[in-house]
């Protein structure tokens, strides 16, 4: 199969294409023949050696995955061969024709391969640094970061459990925000008073998605370090005696399953800034390490894969 991968750490430069043995499914997992594959800021850490999740050289990329199921492996029960899915890519290797996933769940009806790609550990991360936050109703939420994938889906989620949510972004994202139910102002200097100008008492609660520097702020307006989570800033947090949320402490993936109720109710969204095919995979991490992508790109894989059966699932 083509795969994506780099065999040192560097620009978007490293990235190739390359074929790789197709992978075969284990006891739980699945393969899929992957349609779409989503770029989140942890592909192009891990590339550049920001990030080590133990994975040596030469790596393959990608987490955030869509396709179609055309082998199972032993015990699985929840789909079958044929069946629309998302999920993460085992051993990160979704920027690829094939992926093997543990963790999945059925495509909603009414979203194409490429949306679909665009949420899966958005979701995940989300509904884990919300729950550690303990957001439901009546909870007044500062999100830091609202405008990429993992702020955008934070924003709808919190609101979907009955929390008001006071979001940062870019002055040109305040609109945008706004689409997405939240209470916008502009990160940068100053945001603290903005913040105050919209809740005199301070929040409940502060999510951290950028890793901007901001955790003293956050501390500050939502009353100390235990009601404040950061995704990105392990420094800081440190430093600052707040929770770093980390997958590697426990996931939240049975929130692939549940999106669909909002998503066929209208109550949630995610944009797809743009799509690349898979052999321009470096603009695409270029345009994602800028860091000003709203919602997600996501890779397009074409179906050319010589061992796909004939069937309507294929089409998006
Ligand atoms: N801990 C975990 O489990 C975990 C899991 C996955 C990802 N992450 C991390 O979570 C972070 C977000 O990931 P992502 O994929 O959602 O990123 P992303 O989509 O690339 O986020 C980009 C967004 O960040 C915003 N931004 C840039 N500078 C900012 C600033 N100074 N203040 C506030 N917002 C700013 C931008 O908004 P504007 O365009 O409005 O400026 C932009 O749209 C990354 O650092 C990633 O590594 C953590």
């Amino acid at each position: 199969m083509k795969a994506a991968q780099f065999r040192r750490f560097g620009g978007p430069e490293v990235l190739e294409i390359v074929d790789l043995p197709d992978p075969h499914p284990g006891p739980g997992q699945v393969r899929i023949v992957v349609r779409a594959a989503g770029i989140n800021a942890t592909e192009w850490k891990l590339r550049k050696g920001l990030l080590n999740f133990g994975d040596g050289l030469p790596q393959t990329t990608g987490r955030d995955v869509a396709g179609v199921v055309d082998e199972v492996g032993e015990g699985v029960t929840d789909v079958v061969v044929g069946d629309r899915v998302f999920g993460v890519s085992d051993d990160g290797a979704g920027a690829a024709e094939l992926a093997l996933l543990t963790h999945r769940a059925p495509i909603p009806p009414s979203l194409g391969f490429v949306d679909a790609a665009s949420l899966p550990v958005a979701l995940e991360t989300a509904t884990r640094s919300l729950d550690q936050l303990g957001v439901g109703p009546g909870v007044i939420l500062l999100i830091n970061g609202t405008t990429g994938g993992i702020g955008g889906v934070a924003v709808q989620l919190a609101i979907a459990r009955g929390a008001r949510v006071i979001g940062a972004a870019g002055a040109a994202n305040q609109d945008y925000l706004r689409l997405l139910g939240a209470e916008p102002v502009t990160y940068g200097e100053g945001m603290a008073d903005r913040v105050r100008a919209l809740a005199p008492d301070g929040v409940d609660a502060a999510l951290d998605v950028a890793g901007s520097g901001v955790l003293p702020e956050l501390i500050a307006l939502a009353g100390g370090p235990q009601n404040v989570v950061t995704l990105a800033d392990i420094d800081g947090a440190k430093q600052h005696e707040v929770r770093f949320s980390s997958g590697f402490q426990g996931h939240a993936f049975h929130a692939l399953a549940k999106i669909g109720g909002l998503i066929e109710a209208g109550r949630f969204w995610l944009p797809v800034e743009r799509t690349y095919p898979l052999d321009e995979i470096s603009e695409a991490h270029r345009v994602s390490e800028h860091g000003h992508v709203r919602g997600r790109i996501v890779l397009v894989i074409p179906p050319l894969r010589s061992i796909w059966r004939t069937c309507s699932c294929w089409l998006d």
